[in-house]
């Protein structure tokens, strides 16, 4: 499993007792300082944290990517703001154009969204990207409704051709 934007580490402590090796990744440097901390507190020992914008340093490829993303509008000026501000859909935008490169065969992709962010965007661009998608789970937390998202890409013979 591969989480991408892991913060300080929770889900990817979870799912190293579940898959079989997790790679945790995050651009902020802060953020994959405390993962590190998190792993070994919890003595995950399946666990490779990388430091990436995305997939930028993230090798191989995955059954299952997570991405709690940062799904507010406006652009982050901090690393403290990356964690909700989403570059105006752009971090997801991306993350859905080159997630399909580091997914195996048959993979899945597990999102969260809100009622409360530009969500009929965000089902857009999974639209105009291949996926298929499903709310697998939902929240009713305050004044949003937070959704959980699975996505599966068929990828077509031509498109597979390309390497
Ligand atoms: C909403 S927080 C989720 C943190 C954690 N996964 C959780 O569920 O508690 C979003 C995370 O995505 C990270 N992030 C934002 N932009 C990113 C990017 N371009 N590449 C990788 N991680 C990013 C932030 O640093 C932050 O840790």
């Amino acid at each position: 499993m591969l989480e991408v934007g892991c913060g300080a580490g929770a889900l990817a402590v979870l799912a190293a007792g579940i898959a079989s090796s997790v790679v945790a990744a995050d651009v902020s440097a802060e953020a994959i300082q405390n993962t590190t901390l998190n792993i070994a507190w919890h003595k995950a020992q399946n666990v490779e944290v990388v430091e990436s914008d995305l997939f930028e340093h993230i090798h191989g490829v995955f059954d299952t990517i997570v991405f709690n993303a940062p799904f507010f509008p406006g652009r982050a000026s901090s690393a403290k703001e990356r964690m909700w501000l989403g570059d105006n859909g752009r971090i997801l935008e991306r993350f859905l154009r080159d997630a399909p490169s580091h997914l195996a065969p048959d993979g899945e992709i597990w999102l969260t969204h809100s009622s409360v962010a530009d969500e009929s965007s965000f089902r857009a661009a999974l639209d105009g990207a291949g996926w298929s998608w499903t709310v697998m789970d939902s929240r009713d937390i305050l004044i949003e409704t937070f959704k959980l998202y699975r996505a599966v890409r068929h990828v077509d013979a031509a498109e597979g051709g390309r390497g």
